[in-house]
């Protein structure tokens, strides 16, 4: 038994190499799936097209074949030793490296826990090497003839470790884990050919082509690459490229939401949440868009060196990395914002449409479902069907469209558009989604989701004071952080027309609320802000808190699309504020 007068008797002695390749392989090597992703990544850094993964008993058995480098007959021993790296020699390397592998630990971790074979010839060499390793030990090491590159052969990982044997999921899972691993890659390293073979069957093959749509299409399948908008921006600090998917395609979980940072898959948590906020308005609650980045960064900014299995990363400036990936997601969804888009000028935001025949007469029932109750239709919708009765042609029409309030305003006081002046007026709504109006003699269709949003951030501009007072006040116990987050900016809500009382053990009671609010919304919308602002730990420096909060209040109070609205409600929308996207047509 040890117990401390024991240990103080003892000895200090280095353990034996095995051990101590043993006691690494516990961190670097948690299960089968990290045994691909260190051989694959030493294939990638050996500059291989091709990289083969056969799968056999759940992955306790694996073979990786690469046309990559190979290495030399002389060096093969040296790369099973423990710190032996071709990849960098001092510390300054590990601030820039431009390799995945770079502790020269891989692979005498894999070879301690598991019977390795390795056959490996490079393009200048007349024949390979072969070595075998059971269990850290050398077998045999003699020449070989075999193709150029390097194949590895796996057998019974963890026979010698028992209770890491004992830890594996059922093979299904294992090889769940494997295949998660490498359609990443493969989505990733578009211009490698990856191809997996699980029980001698083929499950992924991949062109090597490197266009990202085709090994989308390929890993997620086609309804998945006809629904997604490329991702291709760079900015003075870097690049971001890959696929997002559009509002017309989401899913019920986050699993095809890949990042990966100067080539390394990892987990950016503060990313992930980015885009729950971008796409919270885009699609319905709970579901979530398939997700493809590669982002590139100064190397000298990022951190990799934090985690044995390297997934995850620290970098020296959360908000540029931020900055960057969010401009690259917003400018892929709305091509139309882009700023930096060089036709921009030149098609002076006019797109020309085809006019498409509609299936159905275009009568005014299709467009006006809802025309009940109010005088306004009845009126107006009268004499403007008049307008539908002679449908129009077929043939291309003119669509210029404004994402931006300040567009439209500039758009009604250009002296050509003086008949624009007056405000838009409402004739209608589309599939609750859009109020159509005309402006001037132009017909113009408006997001009634955005609309409502710049009103109410607009409202609060003007009278950031004003508040309700709560007939029955609202109490509402936070979280420690949350807690933390309240006290911090206890302030800032004050400003925004909040009374909040303190009652003790974190708990708080709402006694008013901005006048925008609904009062069955406020906690949730309180909640929604304090939260917010836990995520933006990089990004509080970076942005103007008030412009957050009301950002954040104006789009979570804001009517969502497929709300039913009143007339007064269309008409508060049509009216001075409103614009936001705007499309009008000619
Ligand atoms: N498939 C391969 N093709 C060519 N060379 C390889 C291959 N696999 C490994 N090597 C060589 O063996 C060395 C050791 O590999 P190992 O994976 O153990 O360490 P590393 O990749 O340098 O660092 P890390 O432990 O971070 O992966 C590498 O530096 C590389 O020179
Ligand atoms: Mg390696």
């Amino acid at each position: 038994m040890t117990n401390i007068s024991n240990r103080d008797n003892q000895d200090i002695k280095l353990l034996p190499e095995d051990v101590s390749n043993q006691i690494a392989a516990g961190e670097v090597v948690e299960r089968p799936s990290s045994v691909v992703k260190e051989l694959i990544e030493n294939s990638i850094d050996a500059g291989a097209t091709e990289i083969i993964v056969d799968i056999q008993n759940g992955g306790r058995n694996l073979i990786i074949t690469d046309n990559g480098s190979g290495i030399s007959p002389d060096q093969v021993k040296l790369a099973f030793r423990r710190f032996a790296t071709s990849k960098i020699q001092n510390e300054s390397d590990l601030w820039n490296l431009s390799t995945m592998g770079f502790r020269g630990e891989a692979l005498a971790s894999v070879a301690s826990i598991a019977k390795v074979e390795m056959k490996t010839r490079r393009r200048q060499d007349s024949q390979g090497t072969k070595i075998t390793i059971h269990g850290n030990v050398i077998t045999s090491i003699e020449p070989v003839g075999t193709g150029y590159g390097t194949t590895i052969t796996i057998e019974d990982l963890f026979y010698n470790t028992p209770a890491r044997l004992k830890f594996l999921k059922s093979d299904s899972t294992e090889v769940n884990h494997i295949t998660e691993l490498l359609q990443a890659y493969a989505l990733s390293y578009s211009n490698i050919s990856f191809s997996v073979i699980n029980k001698s069957r083929e499950t992924i093959r991949t062109p090597g082509n490197s266009d990202i749509e085709d090994t989308v299409r390929i890993i997620y399948g086609k309804e998945v690459s006809d629904n997604t908008a490329k991702v291709d921006y760079s900015s003075s600090y870097g690049k971001v490229k890959g696929i997002v998917s559009k509002p017309t395609y989401s899913r019920g979980d986050k699993q095809k939401q890949v990042f990966f940072i100067n080539n390394r898959w990892v987990k950016v948590p503060f990313i992930t949440k980015m885009l729950d906020e971008i796409y919270s308005d885009l699609l319905p609650s709970h579901r979530h868009p398939v997700v493809v980045l590669n982002i590139e960064i100064p190397s000298q900014e990022l951190d990799v060196n934090v985690h044995p299995t390297k997934k995850e990363v620290r970098f020296q400036n959360y908000s540029s990395v931020y900055e960057l990936v969010y401009r690259g997601i917003i400018n892929a969804l709305y091509p139309s914002r882009n700023e930096d888009n060089p036709n921009k000028e030149a098609d002076n935001n006019i797109v020309s449409i085809e006019y498409v025949k509609p299936l159905e007469p275009y009568t005014p029932t299709n467009v006006y479902p809802e025309r009940r109750n109010d005088n306004f239709s009845s009126g107006n919708v009268s004499s403007n069907t008049n307008r539908y009765a002679s449908a129009p042609k077929e043939g291309t029409y003119q669509v210029q469209q404004f994402s931006f309030y300040d567009e439209l305003r500039e758009y009604r006081n250009h002296e050509d558009n003086r008949e624009d002046l007056e405000s838009i007026k409402p004739i209608g709504r589309i599939y609750e989604l859009y109020i159509i109006g005309y402006l001037g003699n132009d017909l113009c269709f408006i997001d009634q989701h955005l609309a409502h949003e710049r009103y109410l951030y607009e409202q609060l501009e003007l009278d950031v004071k004003s508040k309700q007072e709560l007939l029955t006040t609202i109490m509402i116990h936070l979280s420690e952080p949350e807690w933390e987050n309240y006290n911090e900016n206890r302030i800032l809500f004050e400003q925004y027309g909040y009374e909040i009382q303190d009652f003790g053990s974190k708990t708080i009671i709402l006694r008013s609320i901005p006048s925008v609010l609904e009062v069955s919304e406020a906690e949730n919308v309180f909640r929604q802000v304090l939260q917010e602002m836990i995520n933006e730990e990089g990004r509080k420096k970076a942005l103007d808190k008030l412009t957050h909060i009301k950002k954040t209040i104006a789009c979570k109070a804001a009517i969502k699309a497929g709300k039913h609205l009143d007339m007064e409600e269309i008409k508060i929308l049509t009216i001075g504020p409103a614009g936001v996207g705007v499309t009008v047509t000619r």
